[in-house]
């Protein structure tokens, strides 16, 4: 089989091909990616043979190029982090409208067989603190980001409903593993943990998270490939919710670290109270059960971040310690003024 990925240097991106390319030997993949901050050719390191990086844009025309004998288009790239579209979306409207529309129109011209275009439970927007989103709820983004990934997602829809194109669309809760970007909760605060720096927890930390390990998601991508319906959205949620606070103070606990390195900071603007995905559709339809229970996953991937301060290095270079020093200098906040 032959298949174009996009966004394979970003986290979600590298961890497929790699489970890919070991579960499908003498299987090509052509890795597609602009290689943005969130791109690293350090995840690409170490992959089993099969792979080939094109370092393109996938606003660009004539992707049609890059498609030449291929079977399926798994298409992950995309502008990832909320606080970066709060503080500007254009590129994100860019890549994940615009770019999704060019990928889908190439993939119709081209007549692929499979498009699976890989969204977020974010473009469901916030729940209080009952209920599950099912596939069937209405969208309603809250953050640019979240707008801008429903956007994408409407026009994969639109392209199934208008020509048959055969797209299929996953809505994936929270991820964490190997190879995450350091700006995000996870990774961010084992990576600060591990040098005794203060864990940035915004508001009061109350906010909900659905996790799933990243080899999970990669599994069920896998099943949608062979078994999802053209036209159909699957929900890929695991039920292991967790506030924020609990995540971090389980990386300490994890990591023996103390508590008190826990600082409060001022709230994300329109911050998502609570995330919860009703998974049943995928269940049965793609026979699909996460195995990977949070502690054991949280356990596994602090052993790799703290066995890989190489790749930590090379993911915290100057734009990111720019980034980092704009976001959250000067952000603590006292609790009585949250
Ligand atoms: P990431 O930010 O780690 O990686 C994104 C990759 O896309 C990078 O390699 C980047 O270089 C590439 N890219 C960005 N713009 C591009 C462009 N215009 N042309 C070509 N390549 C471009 O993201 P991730 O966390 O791996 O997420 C992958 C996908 O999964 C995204 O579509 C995201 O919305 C979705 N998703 C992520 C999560 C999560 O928890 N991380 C959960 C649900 C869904
Ligand atoms: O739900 C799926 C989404 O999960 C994906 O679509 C996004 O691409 C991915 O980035 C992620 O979005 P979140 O906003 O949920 O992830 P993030 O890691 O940025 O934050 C997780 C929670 O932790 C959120 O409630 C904000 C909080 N947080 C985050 C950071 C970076 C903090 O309290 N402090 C922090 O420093």
């Amino acid at each position: 089989m032959k298949l174009l990925v996009t966004g394979g240097a970003g986290f979600i991106g590298s961890n497929f091909i790699r489970y890919w390319l070991q579960r499908h030997p003498g299987d090509r993949i052509t890795n597609l990616d602009k290689l943005t901050y969130a791109g690293n050719r350090a995840n690409l390191e170490g992959m089993p043979p099969g792979g080939e990086l094109v370092c393109r844009d996938i606003c660009d025309a004539g992707l049609e190029d890059l498609m030449e004998g291929v079977d399926a288009v798994v298409h992950f790239a995309a502008e990832s982090h909320v606080d970066r579209s709060i503080d500007s979306a254009e590129i994100f409207i860019q890549t994940n409208v615009l770019g999704t529309h060019r990928l889908l129109e190439a993939a119709r011209r081209k007549r692929i067989a499979r498009f699976l275009h890989v969204s977020t439970d974010e473009v469901y927007g916030a729940l209080e603190a009952e209920g599950e989103f099912t596939e069937a709820a209405p969208l309603q983004p809250n953050s640019p980001y979240a707008a801008s990934k429903a956007g994408g997602d409407l026009l994969a829809r639109a392209y199934f409903q208008t020509y048959r194109f055969p797209v299929i669309l996953t809505r994936s809760c929270n991820n964490y593993g190997p190879y995450q970007h350091p700006e995000k909760l996870i990774p961010l605060m084992a990576t600060n943990a591990l040098e005794d720096r203060p864990l940035p927890v915004y508001g009061k930390g109350k906010q909900v998270r659905e996790w799933l390990h990243v080899e999970d998601h990669c599994r069920v991508l896998e099943l949608a490939l062979q078994r999802g319906r053209p036209g159909e959205v699957y929900n890929l949620g695991s039920e292991q919710r967790r506030t924020n606070l609990q995540v971090v103070q389980t990386i300490l606990r994890l990591l023996d670290k103390p508590q008190s390195l826990i600082q409060f900071v001022a709230d994300r603007p329109g911050h998502d109270f609570r995330y919860a995905l009703d998974a049943g559709k995928a269940r049965r339809e793609l026979q699909w059960e996460p195995e990977i229970d949070f502690e054991t996953g949280l356990e596994r991937t602090l052993c790799w971040y703290r066995q890989n301060p190489a790749w930590v290095e090379s993911a915290r270079g100057p734009s990111y310690k720019k980034y980092y020093s704009q976001m959250y200098d000067n952000r603590e906040k006292r609790l009585s003024e949250l």
